[in-house]
């Protein structure tokens, strides 16, 4: 039996440096406390009712988005669930994921984004990147037909009670918004990029220059 059979890690994915983390949390931070005390943004607050504390001075998203992830930060490629997870050994066996284990890639940032659930950075991957994107994690339903790579992003936080498996789902529900036309009300530029309303509290901030973030791609056991 190869190696891969027997220890097929939680998760296969770009684990990010020590300093990417550091660079992408301090924005995700930024994001939240400029967001925060936005007037657009507090009007549209009563989606962030537990983090209301006077509205007329600040919503505190940082305390909302209570649950962060410890150490470096990561985007997930395939969840394989120690090998249990459907697909999960052909993933660990295909010769894209074999030869880019341990190596280094830069990822381009495009995008924070937050829902009622999670906050999160947008990933865009390149060509030889997609390489290393599964077939299936485009997709809710079976029907959907998003992109490559749509799916792709960092967590950065979660509402109290939110698994992170839920800020990719949040950012395909964008993708989905985006391919029905739906561009987002522009409510202005704040912190490098142009904010976008989507309605029931989905907020995205477009960078207008990417942010890169240097990342091993690798597997967590746990
Ligand atoms: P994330 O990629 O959105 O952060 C361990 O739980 C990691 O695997 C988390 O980072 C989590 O979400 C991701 N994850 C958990 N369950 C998943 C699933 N069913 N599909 C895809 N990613 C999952």
């Amino acid at each position: 039996p190869s190696l891969e059979k027997e220890f097929l890690p939680m998760y296969f994915g770009w684990f990010l440096s020590k300093r990417s983390s550091e660079m992408l949390r301090k924005a995700g931070q930024a994001f939240l406390d400029e967001l925060g005390s936005l007037k657009a943004f507090k009007k549209e607050s009563k989606y962030f009712a537990s983090a209301i504390e006077d509205p007329k001075i600040k919503i505190d998203l940082t305390s909302y988005f209570v649950k962060r992830p410890p150490g470096v930060l990561h985007c997930t490629t395939k969840y394989t669930d120690f090998g249990k997870a459907a697909g999960a050994e052909e993933y660990a066996q295909q010769e894209a994921v074999r030869a880019s284990y341990g190596k280094g890639f830069v990822l381009a940032i495009s995008a924070l984004f937050i829902t009622t659930k999670t906050v999160g950075a947008r990933v865009e991957l390149s060509e030889q990147q997609l390489q290393l994107w599964p077939g299936d994690a485009d997709k809710v339903l079976p029907t959907d037909n998003l992109p490559r790579g749509s799916r792709a992003h960092v967590t950065l936080g979660c509402a109290n009670g939110v698994e992170a498996v839920q800020t990719g789902l949040d950012l395909l529900e964008f993708v989905k918004l985006e391919k029905a036309g739906n561009k987002g009300d522009q409510v202005g530029e704040i912190g490098g990029g142009k904010l976008l309303y989507f309605d029931n509290g989905m907020w995205m901030l477009t960078l207008a220059k990417k942010m890169d973030v240097k990342a091993i791609f690798s597997g967590y056991y746990g």
